[in-house]
């Protein structure tokens, strides 16, 4: 894979984007986020990758992971007005068709398109399959984790909003914010078990369960930055202060510490 051939996907792909934009604002606000998303995920990779030390030809590949693994979202959104997989489409599916209906990634090896599509499809399920070569499984990876560094982002720049107006993303989350919080996803977290979205009763529980997350990320790299950029104390001071969530933010905060330093 070359330079160039990076530089036509993105032209393609933000050419493809710009045209579901002209409908009302609401609808243009909800392409902008996911374009949006891409561009900082596409950024935040490449930093892991080169954190990495993966070589040029594999930064490209990461890259590229990055800029196609929610191409499916706009078409989403066109058809389904929601980017809610359940009950519309499974989004990295749809995506892959799109790249295939246009021949996106026909000028690679087969190998890299391979790898490119496996990341793509693979990116949202709740485990990564074990069957994967050692350099897909790489890739694969990767890009899990750079879209949950950006899930956090966009999470902690959401939170004084949400805290001002809960009735706001009564849609977009589902869940209530109240002011207490449930016990079992507390002991899921300091449990290490994962915890399905069915489960939470509130805001609260979704911010827990995301403090949570961090015991999935798959790189030492992906655990600096969510260190740097503070995520996870922003997540906690969203909380109630109980002696619960003091103990999940230590549980938390110690794993972090100790993969930090075993490198
Ligand atoms: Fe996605």
């Amino acid at each position: 894979m070359t330079n160039q051939q990076l530089e036509e996907f993105k032209k393609w792909f933000y050419d493809y984007v710009a045209t579901f934009y002209g409908s009302d604002q609401l609808y243009d606000d909800n392409i902008r986020l996911k374009e949006d998303h891409t561009r900082r995920v596409c950024s935040d990779i490449v930093i892991l990758a080169k954190r990495m030390g993966l070589d040029e030809r594999q930064k490209l590949i990461a890259e590229t992971t990055g800029l196609f693994h929610d191409v499916g979202r706009f078409e989403q959104f066109k058809r389904f007005g929601s980017y809610n997989d359940v009950g519309t489409v499974n989004h990295a599916t749809l995506g892959l068709e799109i790249l295939a209906n246009n021949k996106i990634l026909d000028c690679l090896s087969s190998k890299e398109k391979e790898i490119i599509e496996t990341a793509i499809r693979l990116h949202g399920d709740k485990d990564l399959a074990d069957n994967l070569d050692e350099e897909t499984e790489l890739f694969a990876k990767l890009i899990r984790d750079a879209d949950k560094l950006d899930i956090y982002l966009v999470m902690v720049e959401r939170l004084d909003d949400l805290k001002d107006n809960p009735e706001k993303y009564m849609g977009t989350f589902g869940y209530p914010a109240s002011e207490g919080y449930s016990q079992n996803i507390v002991q899921a977290v300091l449990d290490s078990r994962t915890i399905d979205y069915k489960d939470f009763q509130s805001i609260n529980d979704m911010v827990i369960a995301m403090l949570g997350w961090v015991i999935d990320v798959n790189f030492v790299p992906t655990l600096r930055q969510i260190k740097s950029r503070g995520h996870l104390e922003k997540l906690v001071n969203f909380l109630p202060p109980a002696d619960d969530i003091r103990r999940v933010a230590g549980h938390i905060q110690k794993q972090l510490e100790t993969r930090i330093n075993k490198g």
